[in-house]
């Protein structure tokens, strides 16, 4: 018999599944410091904004073209739209593989910080703990020393998600987004729950909600909270288009997308609310106010921050491996999402078989991001990669998709019919136009900004010649990657074959 494409057992399986892939690190150390620093309370404004006019939307295209044309992005973009959606796809592919290579490495600190929470191991000054004796990180990029303490978590971590995506989408991805996000939630309520009973709490939360509106007349504070969305919502980079080719024919594509983009959305408010009570005993036990703390988002507020605060609180070790373990839980489900559409787009082309794809692919991949990581030059590598694939790679790749599908290959109302016809939540006209019109150019302005800021200003004060190879570098091989991928056979005509060789 011809076997048939993998699908997930049905809407539960894909709905967590989906969310698994959106809640990541973007919600627990990006969305918090960034809405604080962006209008507090205010920036919810924006932020729904940007939700409503764009993220829906945009995640809504995602799924369309996986649902209808049901492939990884490189072949359900082929279908679609030629040569030219394959390229599209391919770029795709690629910024996953970029951020693959990175965000494995995260999830390995936040597994060794798990370890490390049960004795407070980091002792009183967390930041030469994490740079200098943990990562050994070097002040010149590019030296590479082995660290064997950052490198054993890195092939754990390795091992362990392509252990998961060797056992394919239902047993594998499936399986361990049902297990894994229920932890999840539990795991983070009881912290913020913890958290807001601590003294100086409320004083916190007071503070990241109160709305600066001044905020709003500044274009950047839209910016950020677009950006935000995108990232948050794991749209425009091929996820969503490679899970939901996995969806059964007839499927509630909208109603589900509306789940999946209010439930990422609230674990967002939720950590806000979490880290900012935490935040808030943290100045009340230091006698000082919380606009003066340094490290509220990324590595420094995951990997300094926090440690610093859990060594003050009564039970600090508990709330440091809840901590850490949420945040290692969370990021690996994203991880196995963003690994899924790599392994999904080379067995499509290549007709290969799971195995194949995960072990060959996926262990080159594992041994760059050693290279790279379990070295001391990692954490500038993955500063800049991380800029560069989210502000050029992902929103680049935005507005060449609406460009491309709705404007050159015109396929807008197919699309938009092909949702209705299937789903709960009809789109029309709206939906049309947020995607065709609003959102590109909103992204547009966005990418044309950042490029000119990253050209003139360089980034965080490396040197020029390090930001031509490891910034734009990183770009340019997923442009030349988007041009030649397509020149290549596809092993099974891609207009064609509807199923997977197994
Ligand atoms: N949506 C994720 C987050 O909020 C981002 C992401 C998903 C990053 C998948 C990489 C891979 O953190
Ligand atoms: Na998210």
């Amino acid at each position: 018999a011809v076997p048939e494409r993998e699908q997930w057992s049905g809407q539960i399986g894909f709905i967590l599944s989906a969310l698994g892939s959106a809640v990541g690190l973007g919600n627990i150390w990006r969305f918090p410091g960034v809405a604080y620093e962006s209008g507090g309370g205010a920036f919810l404004i924006p932020y729904l904004v940007a939700l409503v006019t764009a993220g829906i939307p945009i995640l809504f295209l995602d799924y369309a073209i996986g649902h209808r044309f049901r492939g990884s992005a490189p072949l359900a973009l082929r279908r679609l739209g030629g040569r030219l959606g394959e390229g599209l796809g391919w770029f795709q592919v690629l910024i996953s593989v970029f951020i693959a290579i990175y965000y494995t490495a995260v999830l390995a600190w936040s597994s060794s910080y798990f370890v490390f929470s049960w004795d407070l191991r980091w002792g009183d000054d967390t930041t030469a703990f994490f740079t200098g004796e943990y990562l050994r990180a070097a002040g010149e990029p590019f030296t590479l020393d082995y660290v064997p303490a950052v490198a054993i978590p890195l092939v754990i971590m390795w091992v362990i998600t392509l252990g998961i995506l060797a056992a394919g989408v239902v047993k594998g991805v499936q399986r361990a987004n049902v297990i894994i996000i229920p932890l999840l939630v539990v795991a983070f309520v009881a912290i913020v729950i913890y958290a807001l009973t601590l003294p100086g709490a409320a004083q916190g939360v007071n503070e990241f909600f109160t709305p600066d509106f001044a905020a709003l007349a500044d274009p950047n504070v839209w910016i950020a909270a677009y950006s935000q969305i995108f990232f948050s919502l794991s749209v425009a980079f091929g996820i969503m288009i490679t899970f939901a080719s996995y969806r059964k024919r007839r499927s509630n594509m909208t109603g589900a997308g509306l789940v999946v983009a209010f439930g990422n959305s609230s674990f967002e408010i939720l950590a806000g609310i979490g880290v900012f009570a935490t935040l808030g005993f943290f100045a009340f036990q230091q006698g000082v106010e919380i606009g003066d703390l340094e490290g509220l988002t990324g590595v420094g507020l995951a990997f300094m921050t926090v440690p610093a605060i859990v060594s003050e609180m009564p039970g600090g070790a508990w709330v440091g491996a809840l901590f850490f373990g949420s945040l290692t839980l969370a990021g690996l489900t994203s991880l196995i999402s963003i690994l899924e559409v790599i392994i999904a787009a080379l067995r499509d082309k290549f007709a290969l078989t799971r195995a194949q794809a995960v072990l060959g692919f996926g262990g080159i991949l594992a041994v760059v991001s050693l290279v790279l990581f379990g070295s001391t030059s990692g954490l500038t590598a993955l500063d800049t990669i991380d800029n560069w694939a989210n502000n050029i790679g992902i929103v680049g790749s935005a507005v060449a998709m609406a460009v491309i599908v709705l404007w050159v290959r015109r396929r807008g109302r197919e699309l938009a019919r092909h949702l209705s016809a299937v789903s709960t939540f009809r789109v029309g006209r709206t939906w049309l136009l947020f995607t065709s019109i609003l959102a590109p150019a909103v992204l547009a302005y966005m990418l044309v900004t950042k490029i000119i800021d990253l050209l003139v200003n360089g980034y965080e004060g490396y040197p020029a010649w390090y930001l031509g190879v490891a910034g734009w570098g990183s770009v340019a091989l997923m442009i030349i990657g988007a041009v030649l991928l397509p020149q290549l056979r596809w092993r099974h005509d891609p207009d064609r074959f509807e199923a997977w060789p197994r």
